[in-house]
Formats: C-alpha cells, structure tokens, sequence
C-alpha cells in the first residue's frame, strides 16, 4: 500500500517536472552551465575564478539558446579579481547565483591585479538577468582601516561597464571593500530587491553608483551601509528610483560632480516613496565650486526621514580638508521638486540649501514638506543662500523661496509639470 503511494507520487511529479519542462522550453530556451561541471569546488577556500570564467565563457557563447551561468545553493565560491566579457553570441544571458560568493579573506590575495579597482567586473554584456537569491560578499572589513590612507586602490565589489538592457534583482550583497555596485556606460537598466548591507562606519562603501548612464530603474532595495545608498555621478539620465530603504549611510546623492573642473550632468530624475533611518543625509547634491555642466529637473517625493542628520541639503560650492581650494560658481542647478515629505531631523538645521552667489539655484519648488525635531523639545529651522523658487505648505520656511498659496500653486505649477 505504501510502495503504491510512493509510485503514484513518483509518477505525478514526473509529470508535473516534464510539464513544467517543456513550459520552461517553450518561454526561454535555456542551457544551464553549471560552474560545478566546470571544476568549481566550492568550499570557500578554493580559487574558483577559473571555473567560473569556463562557464561563463560557455554560457556566453553559445547562440540561439540562452546561455544560464549556475551557481549552485549550499555552497560558496571564492573568487579572485576576474572580468565576465562580453559581447555574447545571444541576446539574453542568465547569471543564477543561488550560492554564495565571497572575496579573498586576506589583503595579499589580491595583489598582482594589474587593475586593482575592481573585484568582479562584468564588460559589454547585453541582456544580462542576475539573481538568483545568493549572497555576494565582499569581506571588506581587511580594506577598511586601510583605506582611510590609500583610498583608490580598494575595490569596487560588482562593476558593470557597458552592459545595456540588464536586469539586477533578488541578491543580497554583503560588507564591499569600496563601493558595492557600480554602473557605467550602460542603457535600460532594471534594478529591483536587493539588499545591501555593510557597517555604518565602513569607509567608501556605496550601496549603488550609477555614471554615463539613461534609462535606470531601481527600486524595492533595502541599502545600509558606510556611504551613499545611491549615488548618481557625471552623465545619468531618465533615472527612476521607487520604495528604497536607506540608512545607516549618506542618503540619495545627486553627485559629487564636476571635481577638477569636470563636465558633468544629471537629468530628469525621480526619487519616489524612499525612507531614511538615521542617515547622515536625506536626499542631496552636491557639486564642487569648479564643476561644470548642469542638474536639471530631480524631483523628490513621498519621501520619510527617521532622525536624518541632513533631511534635504543641496550643496552648489562643496569643498573638503583634503583638497586645495579651487574658485568657481559651481555648475547650474535648475529646477529641483520636493513633495510630500515629512520625517524627523537630527540636526537643528532640516533643511539645508547653500547655493553659489552668482549661479545660484533656480526653480527650487517645495510642496508639502513637514520636518520636525528627533528631540520633541527642540526646534528645527532651514538655511538657504541664493536660491530661488517657491514654498507651499513647508515647515520649517525656506526663507528664500516665495511662498505661494495651494490653490495658486496647483494652477501654476504642480498639473502644468
Ligand atoms: C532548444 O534548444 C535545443 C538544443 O539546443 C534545440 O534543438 C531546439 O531547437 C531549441 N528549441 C527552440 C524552441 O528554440
Ligand atoms: C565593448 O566592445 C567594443 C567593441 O566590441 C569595444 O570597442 C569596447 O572597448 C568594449 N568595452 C569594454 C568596456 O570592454
Ligand atoms: C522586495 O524585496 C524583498 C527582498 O529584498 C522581497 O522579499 C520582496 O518580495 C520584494 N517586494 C516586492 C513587492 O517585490
Ligand atoms: C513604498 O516602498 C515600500 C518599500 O519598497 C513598499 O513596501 C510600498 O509598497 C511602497 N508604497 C507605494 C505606495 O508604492
Ligand atoms: C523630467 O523628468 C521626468 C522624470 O522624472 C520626466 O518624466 C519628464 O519628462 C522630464 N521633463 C522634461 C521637461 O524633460
Ligand atoms: C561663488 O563663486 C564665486 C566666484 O568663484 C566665489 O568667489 C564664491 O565664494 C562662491 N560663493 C559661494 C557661496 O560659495
Ligand atoms: C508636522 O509634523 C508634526 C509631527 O508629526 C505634526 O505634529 C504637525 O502637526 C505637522 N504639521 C503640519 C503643518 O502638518
């Protein structure tokens, strides 16, 4: 009776498994390279960089199917500094990290890395879908003494460097020696329900830096780490960013751009539904006096801060102790959004605009922006300097910003953006 069970179970879940096969067969023809087959070990203390660059390769190459990189669950890969290249013969190529991978435990490890800025880069990808629910870690804590003296040399953890069309989703992304993830030159990105995670005081290490790159989408990602959760630099644009979780860390930065007298822009920019715990900034930019280019149109809304030291700061001259003082006005700053938010400031000042006296700051709007104390019995005001703009509904006032009734601004501004 029993054995008759287990045959009819047998049976219906091969039946099941051929079904769901061929349902698979039919959406994604997929060939699985599994870099177990390709000799990794996988026992965290092994160099598995050659096994995975034999997979990769195989998986990138193959044309007509898509080619499915596996990473195995239950095990993890040490993985030396290594490039997955591009361009692949297929249009799409799967990355299934369900397994762990972890960096070298020691600083020696990685010497003899002729480019020692980054740990895993991927080049000229297009079509790229990670995930998978594996863990990256970037066993960065050996870096970061280190780093506050010889800061370039540290790591980058995930590089993507001309990966157009990529889909980043379902990864946990552990303690980076430098940044966590960096994005450049790449187009149509999709990001969506990572963590990344690193300790408050970790120098250096981002959660996402995104340059030279249009059409981004991030959200649904929980980001706590030492610095930016996400930082945008020179050249993004079309950048949506949805349902972040941020802090410890600096916040969303616009910036830094334009050090050294760079050209840099960032444009058409929205950051909706994040919130912020205890981060050293809210939502900012942040420009050097030297920069030039511009930053047009960010709009921040449906944003909540949780004892933010920074709620909303824009900073046009940003100068830091280490480097010389250089003259200049900044790059433009225009038109700049912030609606529906609300939360509590850790410093007195919430909300913190300091533009350059002959640039300045333009088209600054605030809609609906209440920022209170964390203390219940302290106060908080807002600083501004040669900004322009309007104010609806906005606790503390932003002196310089004209304050405009409801009704007046939903005719004049809010529909007509
Ligand atoms: C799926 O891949 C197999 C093996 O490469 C190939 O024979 C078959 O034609 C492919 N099917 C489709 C629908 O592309
Ligand atoms: C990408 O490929 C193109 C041509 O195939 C090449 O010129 C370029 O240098 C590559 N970029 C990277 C980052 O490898
Ligand atoms: C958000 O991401 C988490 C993983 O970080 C996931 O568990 C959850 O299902 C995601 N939520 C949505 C609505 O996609
Ligand atoms: C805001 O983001 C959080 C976190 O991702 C999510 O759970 C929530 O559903 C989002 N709310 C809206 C209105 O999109
Ligand atoms: C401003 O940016 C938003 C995205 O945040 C975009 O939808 C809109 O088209 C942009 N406006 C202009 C005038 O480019
Ligand atoms: C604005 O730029 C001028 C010219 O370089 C500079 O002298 C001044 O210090 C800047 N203003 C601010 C507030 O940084
Ligand atoms: C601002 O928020 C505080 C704290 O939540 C609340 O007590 C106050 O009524 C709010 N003010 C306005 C104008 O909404």
């Amino acid at each position: 009776m029993q054995g008759l069970i287990i045959i009819i179970f047998m049976l219906s879940f091969a039946s099941f498994y051929s079904c769901n096969a061929r349902l698979l067969n039919a959406v994604s023809n997929t060939t699985i390279f599994n870099v177990m087959q390709y000799g990794a070990v996988g026992d965290g203390l092994t160099d598995d960089s050659q096994a995975f660059l034999k997979a990769w390769n195989a998986a990138c190459g193959i044309s007509g199917n898509i080619g499915t990189l596996e990473v195995p669950n239950g095990k993890t890969f040490l993985l030396n500094p290594l490039s997955f290249n591009g361009p692949c013969k297929s249009s799409e190529v799967n990355f299934k990290l369900e397994g762990n991978i972890v960096a070298p435990s020691s600083t020696e490890a990685w010497t003899g890395n002729v480019d020692k800025t980054k740990w895993i880069e991927v080049k000229n990808v297009t079509g790229l879908v990670m995930n998978g629910g594996g863990q990256i870690d970037g066993r960065g804590s050996i870096w970061w003494n280190i780093c506050k003296s010889i800061i370039y040399l540290i790591f980058q953890a995930l590089s993507f460097n001309g990966c157009n069309n990529l889909k980043l989703s379902k990864i946990n992304h552990i303690n980076s020696p430098k940044g966590h993830i960096s994005i450049n030159n790449c187009k149509q990105i999709r990001i969506r329900d990572l963590t990344i995670t690193a300790p408050g005081d970790s120098p250096n290490t981002d959660g996402i830096d995104i340059g030279e790159s249009n059409d981004i989408v991030i959200q649904n990602c929980t980001i706590a780490t030492g610095d930016d959760c996400i930082a945008m630099i020179k050249g993004t644009s079309n950048i949506n960013i949805n349902g972040i979780t941020c802090g410890p860390g600096h916040g969303i930065s616009v910036g830094s751009l334009g050090k050294n007298g760079d050209y840099a822009t960032v444009e058409n920019v929205y950051v909706n539904n994040c919130s912020f715990y205890g981060t050293t900034n809210g939502v900012r930019i942040k420009t050097w006096p030297e920069a030039n280019g511009y930053i047009r149109n960010v709009t921040f809304n449906q944003i909540r801060f949780y004892n933010s030291k920074n709620p909303i700061i824009i900073t046009q001259n940003y100068k830091d102790l280490q480097t010389e003082a250089v003259q200049g006005t900044g790059l433009e700053i225009n038109g700049v959004t912030y609606t529906d938010m609300s939360g509590t400031s850790a410093n007195s000042v919430a909300i913190n605009l300091g533009c350059n006296s002959s640039k300045g700051c333009n088209n600054i709007i605030m809609d609906t922006v209440n920022i209170t104390s964390t203390s219940p019995n302290n106060k908080v005001t807002a600083a501004c300097t040669n900004v322009e703009g309007q104010e609806t509904n906005v606790s503390p006032k932003v002196p310089c910003l004209r304050e405009k009734s409801p009704t007046t601004l939903i005719g004049s501004h809010i529909l007509g953006h």
